[in-house]
């Protein structure tokens, strides 16, 4: 086993997570969950959207929540843009790290964005552009990449094409999704293949799985196994995206830890400080979260504060 010395988890959680829950959560209490993850250990928190107001109504905050979050030193607050009118909005809120979003098949771009892949394509070329030129680093979402929700399996081949344009733009780096949580740890070895084959390294690329189907874990063994270092999670495991009918949470930040503290690999993130930030919005939301390593804590308390 030849797993790297330490990785980097990308925290989700107030974005992804929270994007797909129709419970309102005040900003305050989003405010306090973005600064507990931050508190946790977690160098990557992505906190909401530039989207329509519209399509996505729990992130429809995104303005007074930049506007009141307190900054911690050394923590890259990330946020999701769909196009100029987003990074333009994000820019004025003091946005320094974006995340651009298309996708490797198209039934889920036109569902998630209302356009062909390529359009979408042509259309944040300029936006990264433009983030860059402002100051911002910008990552590049890449969604179904192991299969669509609409239009069935995707070819590996294409989700790196994809890639590639987004890292020719200049991403400094690309989050693969598995947005329906279809894929099984052959399938990430043939991905990752893909990518070799397009020219995109590995250490540019992030893994991020939703749990639908108990794979995540699996997947996120085989990317370290494949040397992947960097992976998004979202605390608790809440998450799912509302234009990918029947997608779950995301891999579950408290499960990764769980994980990486047992297998000697270090993330930096306190495993119990990240299951008191989410149980705390797990009561807001009202539910039951989907963390098996968070359910078992809270059962038992056995981790103490490690
Ligand atoms: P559109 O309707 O095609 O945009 O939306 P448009 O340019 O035709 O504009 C229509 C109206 O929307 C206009 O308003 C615009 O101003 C307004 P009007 O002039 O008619 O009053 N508008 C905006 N308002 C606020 N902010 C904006 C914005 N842009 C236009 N940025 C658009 C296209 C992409 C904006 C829309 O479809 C949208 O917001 N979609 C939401 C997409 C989304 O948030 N999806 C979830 C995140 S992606 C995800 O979860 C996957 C991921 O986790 C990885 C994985 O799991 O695979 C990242
Ligand atoms: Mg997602």
């Amino acid at each position: 086993m030849s797993w790297p010395a330490r990785v980097r988890l990308v925290e989700v959680g107030p974005r992804d997570g929270l994007q797909n829950e129709s419970v309102p959560v005040p900003t305050e209490r989003k405010i306090e969950f973005i600064e507990a993850l931050a508190a946790s250990g977690l160098r990557d928190v992505e906190v909401t959207s530039f989207v329509r107001p519209d399509r996505v109504p729990q992130l429809a905050d995104a303005r007074e929540l930049f506007a009141a979050l307190r900054r911690r030193e050394g923590v890259r607050y990330w946020a999701l843009v769909p196009n100029a009118r987003g990074l333009e909005t994000a820019l004025e809120c003091g946005v320094t790290h974006v995340a651009v979003f298309t996708a490797a098949s198209e039934g889920f771009n036109r569902a998630n964005v209302n356009s062909s892949v390529e359009e979408s394509l042509a259309r944040l070329k300029p936006v990264v552009a433009d983030a860059i030129a402002a100051g911002a680093t910008v990552r590049g979402y890449v969604s179904t990449v192991f299969g669509c929700p609409y239009d069935g399996p995707v070819d590996p081949a294409r989700a790196a094409s994809v890639s590639r344009v987004l890292l020719d733009a200049g991403c400094e780096e690309l989050s693969l999704g598995d947005t329906i949580g279809v894929a099984a740890p052959p399938a990430v070895e043939r991905v990752l293949a893909a990518h070799d084959a397009m020219g995109v390294p590995r250490e540019k690329i992030a893994l991020h799985f939703h749990d639908t189907r108990g794979m995540a874990v699996a997947n996120v063994v085989a990317g370290l196994e494949a040397g992947i270092t960097s992976f998004d999670a979202s605390a608790g495991g809440l998450g799912g995206c509302p234009f990918a009918p029947g997608a779950t949470g995301n891999v579950a930040t408290e499960d990764l830890v769980w994980l990486f503290d047992e297998s000697g690999v270090e993330c930096g993130v306190s495993f119990a400080q990240v299951a008191e930030a989410s149980g705390a919005i797990g009561e807001q939301l009202g539910r039951k979260l989907p963390s098996r390593a968070r359910a078992a804590w809270a059962a038992t308390r056995m981790r103490g504060t490690s």
